[in-house]
């Protein structure tokens, strides 16, 4: 390769990394093809545009296998999905899947496809399609629309959010005695786990009476080990299988270097889910684990050339004061 193509690429990457950092929700973009058939695809580039006239817009990528079907379609529906509909998300932006036969749907009164669940619909005329780069933009007029209480999906820096996790946190530390502050370290497709005499458990800072002071033991204790970690996002937050404490585990990344003894790293598809201290941990490790499959989706800006396809993101990790401003009120 040579170096300016290198140059070209880093500096996408770079482009795409720096798009990631604005929060947004999650969409399906819904149609029907000129046989009738539904066909859908999950958009984050969604914005409303316009209250009279009532306009919004989403962009598509023109490698996108449904680009044909939008920009003829007539209408669309911009279907705003809620927290638990992160499988939805990860079907209608997967190649292959059938994307349809496997969600529940219906149609709006004009015979649009509408995603069962989700919090906010708007059933749309296409108003314009704009030529952009390599996306287009479609614009649609609204023609109905609908919504529902209940929380969003949010997307940040290729990772769905979960916002309820602050709320849950601030309840969970008022009826509880302690915090302890954990984490969830990748290190190139690899996750740090402790041998603890139960079972491979996260590392883990020190039961403190606040959440600010034990994150700083996790810290510490990180450091005491010579493992330099980047501590993200608020991941989990659950009590603790004593019941006396609140465990909140953090994502974060970490540059790979000699471990302690206790210490190991073990590829994200070969944990030892069966050999958890807690099941509350195997359901995090779960979790993670296929979220990482499936789920390490960037801020969608399709290249020419990696046509179609979904890109992770090289992130960097969010600064931890973004996500529990509400939750250190109540300590
Ligand atoms: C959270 C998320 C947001 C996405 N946003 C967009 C988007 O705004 N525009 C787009 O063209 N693709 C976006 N994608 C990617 C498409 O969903 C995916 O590439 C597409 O569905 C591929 O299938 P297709 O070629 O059948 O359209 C996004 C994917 C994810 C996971």
């Amino acid at each position: 390769m040579s170096n300016k193509t290198q140059n070209s690429d880093d500096r996408q990457r770079q482009l795409r990394q720096a798009f990631g950092s604005f929060v947004t929700g999650v969409t399906v973009v819904t149609a029907r093809d000129a046989d009738g058939n539904p066909i859908g695809f999950t958009a984050n580039s969604f914005t409303s545009v316009s209250l009279d006239p009532a306009l919004l817009l989403v962009c598509l990528a023109e490698t996108s296998a449904n680009l044909d079907h939008f920009s003829r379609a007539g209408r669309f529906a911009v279907n705003i999905l809620s927290e638990a509909q992160k499988d939805v998300s990860n079907r209608f932006a997967s190649k292959g899947a059938d994307r349809f036969a496997d969600t529940a749907w219906h149609e709006s009164a004009e015979g649009t496809p509408l995603i069962d669940g989700a919090l906010a619909w708007f059933d749309c005329c296409t108003d314009n399609l704009v030529d952009a780069g390599d996306h287009i933009i479609l614009i649609g007029r609204v023609a109905d629309f609908g919504e529902t209480e209940g929380r969003p999906l949010a997307y940040l820096r290729g990772h769905y959010l979960d916002l309820g996790l602050a709320e849950d946190a601030a309840d969970s530390v008022s009826h509880h005695g302690g915090v302890r502050v954990g984490c969830l370290l990748d290190c190139n497709g690899s996750v740090l786990l402790r041998k603890t005499p139960e079972g491979w458990s996260l590392p883990m800072g020190d039961v403190c009476p606040g959440f600010r002071e034990a994150r700083r033991a996790l810290e510490k204790t990180l450091a005491d080990q010579g493992i330099a970690a980047d501590l993200g996002f608020l991941y989990s937050v659950f009590d603790a299988p004593s019941g006396n404490a609140t465990w909140m585990v953090f994502q974060g990344d970490m540059e790979f270097g000699t471990l302690d003894s206790d210490l190991q790293l073990f590829p994200t598809d070969q944990l030892p889910l069966q050999e958890m201290a807690t099941p509350q941990l195997r359901s995090i490790l779960r979790r993670f684990q296929s979220e990482y499959v499936e789920a390490r989706f960037g801020l969608y800006i399709d290249g020419s050339n990696r046509a179609g396809q979904i890109h992770a993101i090289e992130r960097s990790a969010t600064p931890w004061t973004k996500f529990i401003t509400d939750q250190e009120h109540v300590t």
